[in-house]
């Protein structure tokens, strides 16, 4: 269970709350809506009534790279059980059908670690510029925030528990049979930029890539399909 819950009507970001504050680990904090909300790359969150934006504090850890998509997997269990069929767009977005729906920032700050998520849960409408979907519009139905929260938490704690204790091998599985572009062409654009098929999730959280010159793992960067534009 997570220790201290603080929900607020509005906040610049839940993330800056926590790292500004000192509160114990295992804080959630929770806002209807934020006047700056951060995605990562320093891009803004759209982060209007209807959504649930909410951060986790965390003690550090070593594996940081490998926590977005625990993150991400139990938002898919969580959407999962409600019927609709997600799929984690490597590293931090849970996709349905082509569109976002939700976005994970994890930060490490002063010796903690906050973990924001994002999730659309009622918004009818997006600017035009956002391919973004919400629950409502995926599945037709609108949702209490305070229980999507309560019931999303629970996945989240049972993942973070298998986390820590047994590795991130005990839920890789699970998370590769949930990524977006597994088994096509992809772009992942750094410098250079790398061109193959995304064919396999590493016991690290990494990406392998089956290039013309062979294997490569990544570790970072913006996965895209190839013959898209950035998402
Ligand atoms: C991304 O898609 O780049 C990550 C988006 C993360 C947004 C969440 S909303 C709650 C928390 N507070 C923020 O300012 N950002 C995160």
């Amino acid at each position: 269970m997570f220790t201290h819950m603080l929900w607020f009507e509005e906040l610049p970001s839940t993330q800056d709350f926590l790292k500004d504050k000192s509160l114990p680990f295992g804080t959630v904090v929770v806002s209807n809506r934020q006047t700056r909300g951060r995605g990562r790359y320093g891009r803004s969150w759209h982060s209007q009534d209807g959504g649930l934006y909410f951060s986790f504090l965390l003690e550090d850890m070593n594996n940081l790279q490998e926590l977005p998509l625990v993150f991400g997997l139990s938002v898919c269990e969580f959407l999962e059980s409600l019927g609709v069929v997600p799929s984690i767009k490597w590293v931090n977005d849970v996709y349905v059908k082509g569109k976002k729906i939700c976005g994970i920032l994890v930060e490490k700050s002063k010796g903690k670690v906050i973990v924001g998520i994002g999730l659309n849960v009622n918004q009818g409408s997006f600017p035009k510029n956002l391919q973004a979907t919400s629950m409502l519009l995926a599945s037709g139905r609108e949702y209490k925030c305070v229980d999507v929260l309560l019931i999303l938490t629970d996945y989240i704690l049972k993942n973070l528990d298998l986390f820590k204790s047994k590795g991130f091998l005990a839920l890789r599985d699970k998370i590769k049979a949930r990524l977006l572009f597994l088994d096509q062409e992809v772009i992942i654009y750094n410098d250079p930029p790398v061109v193959g098929i995304l064919t396999d999730l590493s016991e690290k959280g990494e990406l392998v890539i089956t290039t013309a010159e062979g294997s490569k793992k990544i570790i970072s960067g913006e996965l895209t399909l190839r013959g898209f534009g950035l998402s």
